[in-house]
């Protein structure tokens, strides 16, 4: 049976909830990382992925300039660089500056990997759609890596940024 409720309160049933950092070289040519909540598959073949960036995020004018972006899945001990990136924002700071996280080049775009990651995926940028109070960007994933040691993915566990592995 079902009770209708305020969406604030259903949408807190939703945990875990899967977490990727994106990130994407800005026009002065700094990296910026971007910890994100709303992403998914949204093509098989061909493989592409979307992520969803609130309008007055900085990463929407670093996207938007670089065309191309990665996004990775942070692994559960990333949980501290995840808050991190999620807390401060690329306007006023260089976050790779300010928080130690080792990065690779990436081998068909001009970004960076995440080292520790579970995985990372490089994307061009296909398009973008504005939906209410994001940006939505959809990204053709043109080259994809993972870890070579067995991790475990980060996840938002409870409501207020709690963070860890889904199990
Ligand atoms: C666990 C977590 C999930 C988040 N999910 C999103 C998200 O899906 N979309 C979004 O726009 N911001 C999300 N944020 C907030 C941004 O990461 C945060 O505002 C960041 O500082 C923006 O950086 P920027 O200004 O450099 O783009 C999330 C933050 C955390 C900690």
């Amino acid at each position: 049976m079902q009770k209708q409720v305020e969406y604030a309160d259903a949408i807190k049933t939703k945990y875990p909830e899967q977490i990727v950092i994106a990130i994407a070289k800005d026009r002065n040519g700094k990296f910026n990382p971007i910890t994100l909540g709303w992403t998914m598959i949204v093509s098989g073949k061909p493989p592409m992925m979307a992520i969803a960036v609130a309008k007055t995020h900085y990463s929407v004018e670093a996207i938007t300039f670089a065309e191309c972006f990665t996004i990775a899945y942070p692994s559960s001990e990333m949980a501290e660089a995840a808050l991190y990136f999620g807390s401060h924002s690329g306007r006023d700071v260089d976050k790779f500056a300010e928080f130690k996280c080792e990065t690779a080049p990436a081998a068909q775009i001009d970004s960076v990997l995440l080292a520790d990651a579970v995985a990372n995926f490089e994307c061009t940028l296909e398009q973008h759609m504005h939906a209410g109070d994001h940006v939505i960007f959809v990204g053709n994933v043109v080259a994809a890596h993972t870890n070579a040691e067995a991790k475990k993915r980060l996840y938002t566990i409870d409501p207020d940024h709690k963070l860890g592995p889904a199990s």
